[in-house]
Formats: C-alpha cells, sequence, structure tokens
C-alpha cells in the first residue's frame, strides 16, 4: 500500500472506531482475528445495505422470492456440493517463526544485477506487481538507491509460494526465512452437533449460503408457485476460516453474504449471465461507487471454478488494492445436478407449456455485505472546509454516503436551549421517528460542533430551530455535501428529506 492509502485507511478505521462504526471483537481481550463488531452506526449503514439489496432484489421483483437457512446443514450438502474435498486454500509455514500464510498469497521477491544478489525478500501480496514494489519500498535506503541507478540492468525474479520454481527458495514476510511447500487445508469450521463429540457428529458452520437455497431448490418451487426464470435470494452469515484475516473487514472469517441462485433455462443461461452481471455492476454505481474505481473483470478460462462456465467479479479500487466485492457465475446445473445424485431427490423442472423436462442453469450474483460497506466506508470518507459558527473556513472530516444509506438521514438541532425551540424540535423529531426515518436530536454544544459531527456520521441533512422558527414556523435544513442552507416549513422536513432519500 503507497503511504497515501496506508494513511487513508488508518483515518478511515480510527474514524470507524471514534464514532461507532466498527470495533474489534472482543476487544477488551485483545481481539480475534478476522471477526468484527458493527458498533451503533456501523449497524444502520449495513442494515441499509442489505435492505437496499432485499427491495430492489426481492420485493420489487416478481421473479425473486427470498429464503432463510440454518447455518448449519446436514453435512452431506457439503459432501454434495464439494466442500468437503475442493474448499482449500493452499499454506505455507515459516520453518523458523511458525508464522502460518496463504500460499498464493506470498511471494518471493529476488532482484540481482551483474554482481549478483541485491535484494531477497518475501512479502504478502495479491499481485507478483504489487509484491516486487512491496519489497522495493521495504528495502533499506541503500538497497533502494541500487535499485533506482541500476534499474536497467537489474533482473527480477518474482514467484508465488504454491509456485514455487524447481531450486528456489520460499522466503517467510515476517524474518526471511524459509517456507514449507505448500499443503491443502480445508477453511470450514468443524463443529459438532449433539452431546458426542466423534466423527459422527461433525458439522460445519456454511462457507456460503448458497447451498441452502439449492438444498431448498424444490420445496420453493413446489410452495410459491413461481415459474421458470426465477430466483431465490437470501442474506446471511458465512464462515470461512481464513489463512490470513487481512485488510480491516474486507477477508474476514465471519462475514455476512447477499446471494441469488436464478434458476433458468440452459438455452437461456448465457444471456441471463449478462443481464445479472450488468444489473450488479450498476447495482454499485447506483448506490454510490464512482465508476472510475469500479470494474467488471472477466475471469480467464483457466480461472474458472471447476463448476462455472462463465464468471465475472465486480471489482473495487480500495485504498489496499482493486478486489472483490461481488462474483457473478454461471454455474450450469452442477449444484443441482450434485445435490440429486446425492440425496436422491429429483430436482427437474417440468415446463408444463413445452412439455420439457430438464434441470435448469442457476446464474448466481454472489455479493459480500461486509466488503460493501467497507467499500461505501472507502469511498464515502472526504477532507474538505467548511465555515464555523463565525463563518470561518475550517478542516472538516465527512462522510459523503449515499442518502438511501447513511445510517442517520436527519439531524434536528434547537440553536439554543430555550425560548421554546428543544420543544419545536423534538416535535421534528418525533415525527421523523414516526416515519420510520433514523432520526437524531441534539441541543449540547455549539451549532458548528454539532453539524461537525453529523459530517462525520455521514448524516445528509441538519435542520436547526432558530429565532426565525418562533415568527413564521420555518427552519433552515443544511445539505452535507454542498453545505447549502434552505429555509423551508417545519412541517414540511419529513416529505423534503424523504424525497431526497432516493
Ligand atoms: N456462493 C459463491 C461464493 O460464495 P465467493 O466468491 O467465495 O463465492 C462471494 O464469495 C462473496 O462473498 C465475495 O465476492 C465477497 O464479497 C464475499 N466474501 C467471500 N469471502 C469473504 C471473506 N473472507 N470476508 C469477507 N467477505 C467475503
Amino acid at each position: 500500500m503507497s503511504e497515501n492509502a496506508n494513511d487513508r485507511m488508518d483515518k478511515l478505521t480510527a474514524l470507524c472506531k471514534r464514532r461507532g462504526f466498527i470495533f474489534q471483537s472482543s476487544e477488551i481481550y485483545g481481539g480475534i482475528g478476522g471477526f468484527w463488531d458493527y458498533g451503533p452506526l456501523g449497524v444502520e449503514l449495513k442494515r441499509n445495505v442489505k435492505n437496499a439489496w432485499w427491495e430492489d432484489i426481492v420485493r420489487r421483483r416478481d421473479d425473486i422470492v427470498g429464503l432463510d437457512c440454518s447455518i448449519i446443514m446436514n453435512p452431506k450438502v457439503w459432501e454434495a456440493s464439494g466442500h468437503v474435498v475442493n474448499f482449500n486454500d493452499p499454506l505455507v509455514d515459516c520453518k523458523k517463526c511458525k508464522a502460518r500464510f496463504r500460499a498464493d498469497k506470498v511471494f518471493t521477491v529476488i532482484a540481482a544485477d551483474q554482481n549478483g544478489v541485491v535484494l531477497q525478500a518475501g512479502v504478502q501480496a495479491d499481485s507478483a506487481e504489487q509484491a516486487r514494489e512491496a519489497a522495493s519500498a521495504a528495502a533499506n535506503s541503500k538497497t533502494r538507491r541500487k535499485l533506482e541507478h541500476a534499474a536497467d540492468r537489474i533482473e527480477w525474479t518474482v514467484f508465488r509460494a504454491d509456485q514455487r520454481p524447481e531450486g528456489q527458495v520460499c522466503l517467510c514476510p515476517n524474518d526471511g526465512a524459509e517456507l514449507t511447500d505448500a499443503r491443502k487445508f480445508n477453511m470450514m469450521f468443524k463443529t459438532f452437533v449433539g452431546a458426542m463429540e466423534d466423527s459422527s457428529s461433525v458439522a460445519y458452520l456454511r462457507p456460503e449460503t448458497a447451498q441452502g437455497i439449492f438444498a431448498n431448490y424444490k420445496n420453493v418451487l413446489d410452495t410459491s408457485r413461481i415459474k421458470l426464470p426465477f430466483g431465490i435470494a437470501q442474506i446471511g452469515k458465512s464462515f470461512r476460516n481464513e489463512i490470513n484475516p487481512r485488510n480491516y473487514t474486507f477477508r474476514s472469517r465471519e462475514f455476512e453474504q447477499m446471494e441469488i441462485e436464478f434458476f433458468c433455462h440452459p438455452d437461456a443461461a448465457d444471456e441471463w449471465y449478462v443481464y445479472w452481471r450488468d444489473a450488479r455492476y450498476q447495482w454499485w454505481i447506483d448506490h454510490g461507487l464512482t465508476s472510475s474505481k469500479l470494474t467488471l473483470r472477466n475471469h480467464e478460462p483457466d480461472e474458472l471454478a471447476h463448476y462455472a462456465k462463465a464468471c465475472a467479479d465486480v471489482e473495487y479500487e480500495f485504498p489496499f488494492g482493486v478486489s472483490e466485492l461481488e462474483g457473478v457465475a454461471n454455474r450450469t446445473d452442477f449444484d443441482l445436478k450434485a445435490h440429486q445424485e446425492h440425496s436422491g431427490r429429483d430436482m427437474t423442472y417440468f415446463d408444463d407449456q413445452t412439455k420439457e423436462r430438464f434441470i435448469p442453469y442457476v446464474i448466481e450474483p454472489s455479493g459480500g455485505i461486509d466488503r460493501g460497506v467497507l467499500a461505501f466506508l472507502c469511498e464515502a470518507y472526504a477532507e474538505d472546509e467548511a465555515p464555523d459558527d463565525k463563518g470561518k473556513m475550517q478542516s472538516r472530516t465527512v462522510m459523503k454516503f449515499h442518502p438511501r444509506l447513511a445510517p442517520i438521514k436527519l439531524a434536528v438541532f434547537p440553536l439554543v436551549k430555550k425560548e421554546g425551540m428543544p420543544e419545536i424540535a423534538r416535535r421534528i423529531y418525533q415525527d421523523a421517528q414516526a416515519t420510520g426515518m433514523t432520526a437524531f436530536y441534539d441541543e449540547k454544544g455549539a451549532v458548528g460542533r454539532r453539524y461537525r459531527r453529523q459530517d462525520e456520521a455521514g448524516t445528509p441533512f441538519c435542520v436547526t430551530v432558530d429565532g426565525q422558527t418562533l415568527e413564521d414556523q420555518t427552519v433552515t435544513i443544511r445539505d452535507r455535501d454542498s453545505l447549502a442552507q434552505d429555509r423551508i416549513p417545519a412541517d414540511k422536513v419529513v416529505p423534503y428529506v424523504r424525497e431526497r432519500l432516493g
């Protein structure tokens, strides 16, 4: 990560803690790697992301229905899906410090000139390019000078720990010692169901919500009178025992997914794949992610999962690098076929118009809610200037969330705590609450400081009740981003805000 990006991430994580967006899980005991808690503002933001998705995907469409499955399922589900055998990450251990890394995320970087090795290091990175940059940046100043001066004579060798060339040694990012060969590590969390703790009672915490949908596909079909093409949507927790949880909440061990399994005729699958790929990409833009930071990356044929015919990732340019937010895959009939074979249940669909019986293909848009929240936080973070109580410009930190996602929609302030202003302000606040709008009432401190607190929370509108309100029942309403202040009738505040929520 560049110094600037590092700095931006540090400022964002500090704000998230200070203002109650995100806390480290069990922090009072030193925390636990890969687990995070959402504070009062964070939980509202996260809920708004889930609600926006659910509204757009389930409630406003008539070809998708919702589902909420258990996290622990019969372990045969995970045998059929291939997770027991295939859900592995390659890992390597340091022979000296015993640290463990994902082999596909550890690179050994060697730079040599005609006189021999100039630099040799192990680094954690997402690509060879990133690894080379990180190793150069971490080198001492003498080595960096050498690399710069002899740039055209330097020969670089960069390889991943799971792609070690014959005769090379992989190096530990912590202490430079040798790493072991890569071996497989199953990422599903195991537990036991019932009183016996033996192999007959082993169960898994689901690593994706998708399999619950496949296991219920027939139940939904038989009970909802829905016809192909149709989708089943689910939001829920998933668990993966990630070897290296990192980049804040980006790679966690417990996270939430929002997944759609969209069932269609095999002949229509290519068309639906393109539809969903483009629709999901657009959804992120519509909710405030800048299109210049979002990319839709089609997988190369050698990248495709064994069950996928096509796959594209919606990727976002986080401060720590470009990474996946959501994947859209054409999973073919792989999952339904596998469950038909393992369970013995018929997974075919009968089309009563064409009299055709077949196993549907599935298009799967699968997004991460925590990654979405992190992207919205990164996108929203801004530093600019706003006038203080005396009209002097001061620097401010502001979270420019899309109004639909903002944790608090409206803050209401009486200018002073007397002359009937608190009563009027409270009435506006209660009116907003009564319509289900998240609102905040604040009567403490200078009004400029109250604005600043709401800017950091990302509140799009602040209303102030002042002396003029007592005369003509109007209030000022301030826009978080433009800082423009409109004067509107006090009884029009709620519809004014509602109209602008998007
Ligand atoms: N059912 C398909 C599936 O689970 P995936 O690409 O493994 O596909 C889908 O996961 C999404 O879930 C990812 O795009 C990402 O947003 C989120 N996700 C996956 N692993 C995650 C992790 N360790 N922490 C946070 N989010 C994760």
